[in-house]
Formats: structure tokens, C-alpha cells, sequence
């Protein structure tokens, strides 16, 4: 039977029962965290907790270090408890907690966390084939460094680009191009790699970080600021970064504007360091 982690006890998925008036339902008053498992390991855990510490700050939403040192234990716990031996991601959410529906909250609230492993093939044919996208505008709020589950804009470009037949949306804000709605944007110009500042107006992905590193190291200059859907146009090679899509090419853009590309030699390059330093996670180093 599936086990869950619930409130820092693993359980049966079936037992694993939600107050009613929690309030990441009523408000998405929540974070959460996407993981992924290589071979049973998960890969760049400490930067997710992190990160997830992070954003419950940002929304005062109270989460100590100690949780977090005991959450790294649970987290690998599971992974093994659901025998997740090959490829899979693990989601965490840590929601404010359960009170009677108000906007205000109070403080005393128990935070609330939860964890599901699943398991996930990696996206080979996107990966080495590339993916059309969709332009949309960002209808987000300002605060898009938090990960909140709070994700209407997200899924409502991701729906509309699928209604076209696109795997992702990428969203822009007037004329500057932020990021995808599950990922982040890289474009490719004369050699230079360039993607959105980690602001308020992107999330600060964890994949975006490595591969800045990752470019970094192999003397790839890289340019770390706003473009225009025109440059994104214009650029030689372009790719989205995450989780759970490492680095994907995009071959065509739909949308607000029409366009089509190579999978370029940058990108290839970036997806070996990458696959290099997942082989590093799987093996336990
Ligand atoms: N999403 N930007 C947005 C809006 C995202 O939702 C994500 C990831 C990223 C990439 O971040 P990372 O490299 O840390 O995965 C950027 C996850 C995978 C999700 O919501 O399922």
C-alpha cells in the first residue's frame, strides 16, 4: 500500500484524511516543493527545502530549521518506504494549516505538511525532439519568487496552451518575456545564454540555477536579464528548465507570436552537463 507522509508520521495514502477547513482549499494558502528521485535518490533536496523555507517565510507562515533537518529524513523515508527505486519525484506541501474560513489569520494556526511520491519516466522524446509553446501574457500576481499552490494563473496559461496544441506556456509581461507556467525560459543569442533575473516576477528554479552553474563552469557567458518576445524571436536556441522537464528544447512558438527553431549545439551541451551531474545523484555521490 501507497504510504504517505502526514504530519511528520508516514501512513497509508488511504488514512491520510484533510480538515475541511484547511486553508490552502480556501485561500491556497500554502507552498509546496517538486522533487525529483534518480534511481531512489533525490536530486538537489537541501536546495528544495530551502527553498521551501523560504517561501513559507515570505508568508509568515511559521517553519523552523528543525523541521526542515527532520523533513530531509522524512522525505528520504518515504522514498524508501514506497520502494521508489527508479525514477519519481516526491511533492511537499506545507499549507498554514486548518481554521474557520477568514482572511485574516492568525497566528497560533498549527502549520500542516504533507508528502506523496510518484513514480515518472523521464521525458526522453520532449527532450530530444523539442516542444512547441505557446505565448500568453502573465496575468500573475507580483509575487512569483514564492512557490504557493496558489497557481491559477500557471494552470490557466498551461490549458490554453494546450488547447493549442503546445506542451507549455510561456507568459510575458507586456513586452518582457518572464518564464513558463511550470517552468523557466532560457534563449541562446551569438553564443550567449540569457535568461529573466530571479525577481519577484519569476520563480527562482532550482534547474534554472544549476544550469546558470552548470554554464558558468564551462565558460558559457551568461546574461542574467529581462528580454523582449522580439529577442526570444530573434534567438538562435531557446529552452525551458524543470524538475520534472529538466532542460526541454522549443522548436516553435505559438501565440501572440509565430515562429519556429533549431535544437542548437548550446542546448545539447547543457543537457549532458546536466544528465552528467543527474548520473552523479544516481550513483550516490
Ligand atoms: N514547477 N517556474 C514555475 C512557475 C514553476 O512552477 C516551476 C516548477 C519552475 C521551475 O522550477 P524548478 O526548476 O525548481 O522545478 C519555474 C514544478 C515542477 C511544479 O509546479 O510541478
Amino acid at each position: 500500500m501507497e504510504k504517505v507522509l502526514f504530519n511528520g508520521k508516514i501512513i497509508d495514502r488511504g488514512k491520510a484524511s484533510f480538515s475541511f477547513d484547511d486553508r490552502s482549499m480556501y485561500f491556497g494558502d500554502g507552498v509546496y516543493e517538486v522533487i525529483r528521485v534518480y534511481s531512489g535518490h533525490p536530486y538537489k533536496l537541501e536546495m528544495h527545502l530551502q527553498r521551501l523555507q523560504r517561501s513559507a517565510d515570505e508568508l509568515d507562515i511559521p517553519y523552523s530549521i528543525k523541521e526542515k533537518q527532520s523533513l530531509k529524513k522524512r522525505v528520504s523515508e518515504l522514498i524508501d518506504t514506497n520502494e521508489l527505486t527508479h525514477d519519481g519525484y516526491v511533492y511537499i506541501q506545507l499549507s498554514r494549516g486548518a481554521a474557520a474560513r477568514d482572511h485574516l489569520y492568525e497566528r497560533h494556526i498549527e502549520p500542516f505538511i504533507f508528502a506523496f511520491t510518484k513514480e515518472m519516466e523521464k521525458p526522453t522524446a520532449q527532450q530530444e525532439q523539442g516542444i512547441a509553446v505557446y505565448l500568453t501574457e502573465d496575468i500573475r500576481w507580483l509575487r512569483c519568487d514564492i512557490k504557493t499552490v496558489n497557481l491559477l494563473g500557471n494552470v490557466l496559461a498551461k490549458r490554453q496552451a494546450a488547447d493549442h496544441d503546445c506542451s507549455e506556456a510561456v507568459q510575458h509581461r507586456g513586452d518582457t518575456v518572464t518564464e513558463g507556467s511550470s517552468s523557466n525560459l532560457f534563449i541562446v543569442k551569438d553564443g550567449q545564454l540569457i535568461t529573466h533575473p530571479a525577481d519577484n516576477l519569476i520563480l527562482n528554479g532550482i534547474t534554472r540555477q544549476v544550469v546558470i552553474d552548470l554554464a558558468e563552469k564551462q565558460g558559457l557567458p551568461v546574461s542574467i536579464t529581462p528580454f523582449s518576445t522580439d529577442e526570444l524571436l530573434e534567438a538562435d536556441e531557446a529552452f525551458i528548465t524543470s524538475t520534472i522537464n529538466e532542460i526541454t528544447p522549443i522548436t516553435e512558438w505559438r501565440g501572440t507570436k509565430h515562429g519556429m527553431l533549431k535544437i542548437g549545439a548550446v542546448t545539447k551541451q547543457l543537457q549532458a552537463e546536466l544528465q552528467a551531474d543527474i548520473e552523479r545523484t544516481r550513483t550516490g555521490e
